[in-house]
């Protein structure tokens, strides 16, 4: 190691105070000093020790600085290379051109700079529209292609940005990279393509459920998995992970003699579609050309509002100037192309302190270790609780109260704590002990906690005390439960307190003279929560049987169950093969529900429930759409956008679907119609943009599914 934790401590503690006061020119080598240092945690360590953001702001202010005093730039300052060394175990290889990294912006006045920088660098007029090829920043591990004779020889990672690490057996195994390209076609004899690996929000999540599985540490992010997987030493275990790449650039080709042939595609955009015609993934229908900075910005926020939508991380735009004429002319720095920049979305990671850890009981007695931190703001949200998941996992991150801890929250993913910062430690910290009991229960007859085999969890298996329960009338009325509006878990509480609801029969069987009584409870209130009460007897059984908490029972299984009985009753006669005889329903899924079946106490609330009249029969909502003889939307995909006057948006998707269509949730060239009702936005836009979408109005719609006769 170069640093001793001293100097960790000395340069975590100068970073602090230059990001938040002016720096003069007497500290600019002490500037340095801290840059370096976060460099070597994030490109030798991979163990970065502040966000990206506030590197980026130490950068810019080291760069302003020299920029102000070129007299006092070295040679070795930060600004002036691209990179770092490398440790690595892979063969070392040499870019055909150097990678570098791009300038970031945060904002529209970062994008305006950047335009008019490029127009005097191009020397073009002031007030010229610029045509610039936007594209998302893809948040993932960038690659390097080289095609030698159209055949793929060699993959490589980014490394220092001068040479990489040679992975092409790893390469190889992703799907999205031809082994072979028809390069020739264009007279390219060697070409050197970049792009960026990536792994889905919904693949990343699927693995880490295996290595919870598998008692494996689990990765913090999408980025960090394909991290991982790039680096695996078995290409197999590669091809299981489904990386895809990106690619966004071609940075070098020539023909047999050397000569170039990059110029004959003369903008970003046409080279774009070159490489897809070849085979490669490209931006496609995320790559927008905006005529004039004022519509790439448009672009970027709009992107910045649907990133969440997006299957994969995205981490900002990249602004490219379309024209490679004008590429040319502007040129690059040593660290940066002066045609592009990226537009950087708001942070998503902040640093806080670990304050203790809340051990907490679920619903199926299992025990989650919940951190509790000092509150930071994050992409918007005050965050204070953050799940540690399991023992495993608080282990694998070696956590300990007092702890300065990497929060991150990505788009809809709730908050993680990507890793502790053990060199910030001042020797107080305190390990973090797993309780061997459970943590509720405070009584003498304490109830020790149990693991089943090859799982990870700690489970409460026998609870005296009531926790189980109470967590399972919590969620019973809960949003993904029975969805009671207004009746939220401080209800639960206390009227669980009051020991008025028991069981889940209890809560359909409610006093509300006695409730009105209570504290904080008006007449309004309590008529509001009658009414929720018996708007939720009537759900659909998928509901019912959802909200029983019956384990491996998740939502989707509920649905798939629900279509195929007539009443909630019938599953008393089910096996595990009529269970199993469903896709997707596997046995130990089956023995779950067969043996809460079998349990009389079960049974015996679930006939209360009834009798209280909660709906047990099969609804319509419950039995698959069917699609009616005179389809008249067959096989086409539909999306509803906008405000609907006429029906209610779940309404008209049910009537899509009755009519033989598919209801997509994005814009995209596998779209057929968009339904657009009133304040359409953004989607409208993009279905305008692919030209081939189908775009009608409400009227419109509701006409065709009145010709074939579903209204
Ligand atoms: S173009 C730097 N396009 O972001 C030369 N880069 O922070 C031009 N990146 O090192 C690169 N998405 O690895 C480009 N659509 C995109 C990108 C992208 C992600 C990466 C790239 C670069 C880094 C800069």
């Amino acid at each position: 190691m170069r640093y001793t934790p001293e100097q960790e401590k000395k340069y975590f503690q100068l970073s602090q105070i230059f990001l938040h006061n002016n720096i003069d020119k007497n500290d600019i080598e002490r500037l340095r000093e801290v840059i370096r240092y976060h460099e070597w945690k994030y490109y030798i360590q991979d163990n970065p020790v502040i966000t990206d953001y506030d590197y980026d702001v130490l950068f810019d202010k080291l760069k302003k600085l020299e920029k102000k005093h070129p007299e006092l730039i070295t040679p070795d300052s930060p600004t002036q290379r691209v990179s770092s060394d490398l440790v690595s175990d892979f063969a070392t290889v040499s870019h055909l051109t150097p990678m570098l990294s791009l300038e970031n912006t945060y904002d529209e006045n970062g994008l305006k700079d950047f335009d008019e920088q490029v127009k005097k660098l191009a020397e073009l007029d002031i007030n010229e529209k610029l045509e610039y090829s936007v594209e998302p920043k893809y948040d993932g591990l960038t690659v390097a292609l080289v095609y030698e004779n159209n055949y793929l020889i060699r993959g490589a990672t980014r490394g220092n940005g001068i040479t990489g690490d040679d992975i092409t057996p790893n390469i190889k195994a992703i799907y999205s990279i031809p082994l072979k390209a028809a390069f020739s076609k264009f007279g390219i004899y060697k070409a050197e393509i970049r792009g960026e690996a990536l792994i889905s929000k919904k693949k990343f999540k699927e693995i880490n459920e295996q290595r919870q599985e598998d008692g494996l540490p689990l990765f913090a992010n999408p980025r960090n998995a394909a991290a991982g997987s790039l680096r695996m030493k078995d290409p197999e275990e590669v091809r299981k992970r489904g990386l895809f790449v990106i690619s966004y650039q071609i940075t070098y080709a020539v023909d047999d003699n050397g000569n170039d042939k990059l110029q004959q595609f003369g903008t970003h955009l046409n080279s774009m579609h070159f490489l897809n015609d070849l085979g490669f993934r490209t931006p496609r229908e995320d790559i927008k050309t905006c005529e004039g900075i004022k519509e790439a910005i448009e672009y970027c926020e709009a992107m910045e509002n649907r990133r969440d939508e997006l299957p994969f991380e995205i981490d900002g735009m990249v602004i490219k100037v379309n024209s490679f004429d004008i590429h040319n002319k502007c040129g690059s720095t040593m660290h940066h192309p002066r045609w592009a920049v990226a537009f950087k979305f708001k942070a998503q990671q902040a640093i806080s302190t670990l304050e203790r850890v809340e051990f907490q009981v679920g619903r199926f007695g299992t025990i989650t270790p919940v951190a509790k931190i000092t509150p930071v703001q994050l992409a918007g949200a005050t965050i204070q609780s953050v799940t540690l998941h399991n023992e495993e996992f608080i282990k694998s991150k070696d956590l300990r109260i007092g702890d300065k801890v990497l929060v991150e929250r990505a788009g809809e993913v709730i908050p993680y704590i990507v890793k502790t910062m053990p060199e910030l430690r001042t020797g107080i910290e305190i390990p973090v002990t797993f309780p061997q009991f459970c943590p509720v229960n405070d009584t003498e007859s304490k109830v020790p906690l149990e693991k089943n085999i090859d799982e990870a969890a700690w489970y409460c298996k026998n609870c005296t005390c009531g926790q189980v329960n109470l967590q399972k009338l919590i969620f019973h009325v809960s949003k993904d439960g029975m969805n009671i509006d207004g009746f939220g878990e401080a209800y639960v509480r206390r009227f669980w307190e009051l020991k008025w609801v028991k069981d889940f029969s209890d809560i359909y069987d409610l006093d509300f003279a006695l409730i009105s009584q209570l504290d904080g409870f008006g007449t309004k209130s309590v008529e509001n929560l009658q009414i929720a009460i018996e708007k939720a007897k009537k759900n659909p059984i998928w509901r019912v049987l959802h909200s029983l908490s019956i384990k491996h029972l998740g939502k989707k299984a509920s649905k798939l169950i629900a279509e195929h009985v007539s009443t909630i009753w019938d599953l008393r006669n089910w096996d595990e093969e009529k269970f199993t005889g469903i896709k997707d329903i596997g046995p130990s899924l089956a023995n779950s529900v067969i043996a809460w079946f079998e349990d009389e106490k079960n049974i015996s609330v679930l006939k209360k429930m009834e009798e209280l009249g909660v709906n047990t029969v099969q609804t319509k909502e419950d039995r698959p759409v069917e699609i009616v003889e005179n389809a008249v939307f067959k096989d086409k995909t539909i999306l509803f956008t906008g405000t609907l006057h006429q029906m209610k948006r779940k309404e008209a998707q049910e009537l899509a679907a009755k009519a033989g269509a598919k209801n997509l949730s994005a814009v995209s060239k596998h779209l057929d119609i968009l339904v657009v009702g009133e304040k359409a936005g953004s989607k409208l836009k993009k279905a305008q943009q692919i030209g081939t979408i189908d775009i009608m109005t409400e009227q419109e719609f509701l006409n065709k599914i009145k010709e074939a006769g579903l209204l």
